[in-house]
């Protein structure tokens, strides 16, 4: 079938299953590489993308269940001036070891801060969920703080 897709701003035609997973249509089909595959059961988060701007697991995310949707993904995350709070969040705190989950690490906070622009520690621990084999817990927190300062900061 042929889906017409809204991803970062622009619309993309792919010819596709209904069922196949949004994560191949993004890095196979669209070249969209900065959105990782881990586990492919929807348990790591390497994967995650915004879907109306809700964090998903696009490798359990069917194409054919996005077409309505607006799809953004870490290549879209960006103004076109300025890093997002959350990627100047993580320069700033040198999060990224390796760098494998850290995409699907930065669409989930961002989310997460959307909705939640001081969330407490719980909130955190609820929503952010994201594997790092690295064991990067300690700085991906401390840039969560980072970032939600960032925003109030630009916010006002
Ligand atoms: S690759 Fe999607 S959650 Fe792990
Ligand atoms: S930085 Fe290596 S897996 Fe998270």
């Amino acid at each position: 079938m042929t889906f017409a897709l809204r991803i970062n701003g622009q619309t993309r035609q792919v010819d596709a299953p209904p069922d196949q997973p949004l994560l191949w249509v993004l890095r196979v089909q669209l070249g969209l590489k900065g959105t990782k595959f881990g586990c492919g059961v929807g348990a790591c988060g390497a994967c995650t993308v915004h879907l109306d701007g809700q964090a998903v697991r696009s490798c359990v995310t069917p194409v054919g269940a996005v077409e309505q949707a607006l799809v953004i993904t870490i290549e879209g995350l960006a103004a076109k001036d300025a890093l997002h709070p959350v990627q100047q969040a993580w320069i700033d705190e040198d999060v990224a070891q390796c760098g494998y989950c850290q995409a699907g690490q930065i669409m989930a906070v961002a989310s997460l801060l959307a909705e939640t622009p001081n969330p407490s520690d719980d909130e955190i621990d609820a929503r952010l969920t994201n594997l790092c084999r690295c064991g990067a817990y300690t700085r991906i927190r401390t840039a969560i703080r980072r970032a939600a300062e960032l925003m109030k900061e630009r916010a006002a």
